[in-house]
């Protein structure tokens, strides 16, 4: 038995392997007569790193934004840990998702340590009078606000760079520093938009690391990237959405070995699958290839 001596405000079961902690049911979001996504259903449990993954406008944003109060979905319902979210991105925060955007939002003139600290706000309980007159709560609050921003670059690999302005960090480690932020909200589920996108490989395999450490603290994960090895490697689940709609859902092998998903990132119709005779005439040219290989060095004598 263990004992939570944690001050956390989180329900007692709230972290519990296999709890239900987002629960998104029909979701629809129509703008004018574009339908961007259709009716997904979509759920992550506690513990889980779930992958969200389809072609270019395939709607996977647009759902994020629904999940996050940017967008009040046009038919639909969203729950976390049981309970229907608001329609306001702050109080979503405050009920316990952050999110990273596919199109990095720091506040480039402040510190990498302020862009935390702007991350915390949700979680600080001083107001804003207090804020003004600093009075001693303030600074107290400032400075536990302080001690874990710190302690969330450590986390990252950031921790040398607090004083550096963001917008001198490299494009990778601007990607790190969003995660931190939105970890300075103490969020139960972190929903990533392409974090790795513009990385090198060393920096999306620290960015895999990163996540697992992430899932690792208690924080269930749900993740839309188009770099398929690291989405293979990390997704317990992964559900690709096309056209707006959820095509497939599973583990890795699943998804990977469903010809439908295959052929949705081709853009191929895959009614017609490759037929007997298409198949016949790939296979006799490649015996005819060989034929003349084979028959190749008998072309020295012929000089
Ligand atoms: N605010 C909006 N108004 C109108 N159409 C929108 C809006 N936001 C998104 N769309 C449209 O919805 C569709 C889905 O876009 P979305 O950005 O969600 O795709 P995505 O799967 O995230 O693509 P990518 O992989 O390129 O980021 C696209 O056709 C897009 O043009
Ligand atoms: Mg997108």
């Amino acid at each position: 038995m263990t004992t939570d001596t944690t001050t956390k405000d989180a329900t007692p079961d709230a972290t519990a392997p296999g709890q239900v902690v987002l629960d998104a049911r029909g979701v629809t979001m129509r703008f004018g007569g574009l339908t961007a996504v259709r009716n997904v259903d979509l759920t992550v449990n506690s513990g889980e790193i779930v992958g969200l993954i389809g072609p270019n406008g395939a709607g996977k944003t647009t759902f994020f934004n629904c999940l996050t109060g940017l967008y009040v979905p046009t038919e639909g319902e969203v729950r976390y840990k049981g309970n229907v979210l608001p329609p306001k991105s702050f109080k979503v925060t405050a009920a316990g998702i952050a999110r990273t955007f596919q199109n990095i939002r720091l506040f480039s003139n402040m510190t990498v340590l302020e862009n935390v600290l702007v991350g915390r706000h949700t979680r600080t309980k001083e107001g804003f009078w207090s804020a003004v007159l600093r009075g001693p709560g303030f600074h107290r609050a400032e400075a536990a606000s302080r001690e874990r921003a710190m302690e969330l670059l450590e986390f990252v690999g950031l921790a040398a760079k607090a004083e550096h302005l963001a917008r001198n960090l490299p494009y990778g480690e601007q990607r790190k520093l969003e995660i931190a932020r939105a970890l300075a909200s103490e969020p139960g589920l972190l929903l990533l938009d392409e974090p790795t996108a513009g990385m090198n490989p060393q920096e999306t395999r620290t960015t895999e690391e990163l996540v697992f450490a992430i899932r690792d603290k208690g924080i269930a994960v749900l993740v839309i990237e188009h770099d398929m090895r690291f989405i293979f490697n990390l997704c317990d689940r992964v559900a690709v959405l096309v056209q707006g709609e959820k095509l497939v859902e599973g583990d890795s092998a699943t998804v990977q070995g469903d010809e439908r998903v295959i052929a949705a990132y081709l853009g191929e119709p895959f009614e017609d699958a490759p037929g007997d005779a298409e198949v016949a005439e790939v296979e006799a040219a490649e015996a005819q290839a060989e034929a003349q290989t084979d028959a190749a060095p008998g072309k020295e004598n012929d000089r």
